[in-house]
């Protein structure tokens, strides 16, 4: 056992072994998993995308600093409000009772999943965002000889943490539709261990429908799984792929209370799979990771999860402001990828790096662009004063 791995069981080593790790890298495994997927350098997919400077700065030097600043985030696909009005009240309760470990909240929470998606209990297990999910589930089904595939542009967590761990990745362009190939996925790697299916899809906001996932659990090797992220599903209220967990697929299904929840901060998420698939990505941590979260946190989600009326009325919300922004950017003949979710991507015909300064200049964080299309940005949909100010830049630097 090298010092890196002390700690490690003997049952994780045979396993990392039989899948063609090497003990060198038995370390880097240990470190992705005990300390996060930042590990692997894919903080900044996930969280960092919030750090241009603010341009008012200068000002508050010496005060004590905001969590948030005075600049208009529009660009790390975050919600541009907090939790939904009853979840928030039932977290404030639970930090008031948060001396005890816990009693009921997880339960509860499974139950509210178990109601809403209509799957089994054994099915549902919570975790503290989905990243951490994410990166577990690449380190047990992909190894050095079985690869990740991925649609090109997507969410770059599942490749960054398959690269770090030495796997190898395979991209495939999504189809002319934005929507993912997976017939070119398959073929592009016939024996990987994980293909990543993304929908809505992050950067693109585009729905792959799940008559596609279907037939890629149909057709996939022996051994592998489908890891379907619907991390903004809420906010395109499409039909979700549940119902292919609760039929005991090769899926594991993904979702964050990070988006329309508004609860990034607060890092809630869920995996919905059949039990064996979700215990292999387990035996590194003595079930802590999913076991041990905080009640507020847990509270949240699950009165959160039910609101169904609450969830339509802030997609409604989300629809209203997204399209006055699309309306002005159609009269000014500017090109865009039709969104179906919280975000679009913008075509301004020229280096988008170049773009995300400006708006920077005008107090406004745009996202950022993908390497397969420099020229595109990518835009969160913000409150409706965000969006009114978003909308004004656009006039003002004469997009
Ligand atoms: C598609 C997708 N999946 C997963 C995540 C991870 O989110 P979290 O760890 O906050 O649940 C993100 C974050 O932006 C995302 O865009």
């Amino acid at each position: 056992m090298t010092e890196a791995s002390a700690g490690l069981s003997e049952d994780f080593e045979a396993d990392l072994t039989r899948r063609g790790y090497s003990r060198r890298s038995f370390g880097r495994i240990f470190g992705l998993l005990a300390a996060g997927p930042g590990v692997a350098s894919v903080a900044g997919a996930a969280f960092a995308q919030t750090t241009a400077t603010n341009p008012h700065a200068k000002a508050d030097a010496g005060a004590a600093p905001t969590a948030v600043s005075a600049m208009v985030h529009i660009g790390a696909n975050e919600c541009w409000t907090g939790p939904l009005e009853p979840g928030a009240k039932a977290a404030a309760a639970a930090v008031a009772t948060g001396n005890r470990y816990t009693s009921t909240q997880r339960t509860d929470f499974v139950n509210a999943v178990v109601a809403v998606e209509k799957v089994p209990a054994s099915h549902v297990l919570p975790w503290a965002g989905s990243s951490d999910p994410m990166a577990r589930i690449v380190v047990t089904y992909c190894s050095p000889t079985r690869g990740l595939v991925i649609a090109n542009p997507t969410f770059e967590l599942a490749p960054s943490v398959a690269r770090y761990i030495g796997a190898k990745v395979s991209e495939v362009p999504l189809t002319a539709d934005y929507r993912h190939d997976v017939k070119a996925m398959l073929a592009a790697d016939p024996n990987a261990g994980v293909y990543y299916i993304c929908t809505p899809n992050n950067p693109t906001a585009t729905i792959t429908p799940l008559a596609d996932v279907e037939w890629l659990l149909a057709n996939k090797p022996a051994g592998s799984i489908v890891l379907l992220d619907e991390a903004y599903t809420h906010f395109a209220g499409v039909p979700v792929g549940s119902y292919l967990a609760a039929q005991d697929k090769d899926i594991i299904v993904l979702r964050t209370f990070s988006k329309l929840f508004g609860m990034a901060g607060m890092r809630m998420g869920l995996t919905i799979a059949r039990p064996e698939l979700m215990m292999k990505t387990m035996r590194y941590d003595g079930q802590m990771a999913s076991f041990a979260l905080p009640n507020p946190s847990v509270v949240c989600g699950a009165v959160s999860l039910v609101q169904a009326d609450l969830i339509a009325k802030r997609r409604a919300e989300m629809v209203r402001v997204r399209d006055r922004s699309l309306a002005l950017l159609d009269k000014r003949k500017i090109g865009y990828i039709p969104p179906a979710a919280n975000f679009f991507m913008v075509d301004w015909k020229k280096p988008a790096r170049d773009v995300k300064a400006a708006f920077a200049g005008e107090g406004i964080e745009i996202g950022r662009s993908w390497p397969i299309w420099p020229n595109l940005s990518r835009i969160t949909v913000g409150s409706a004063s965000e969006m009114d100010a978003f909308n004004a830049a656009v006039v003002k630097l004469n997009l």
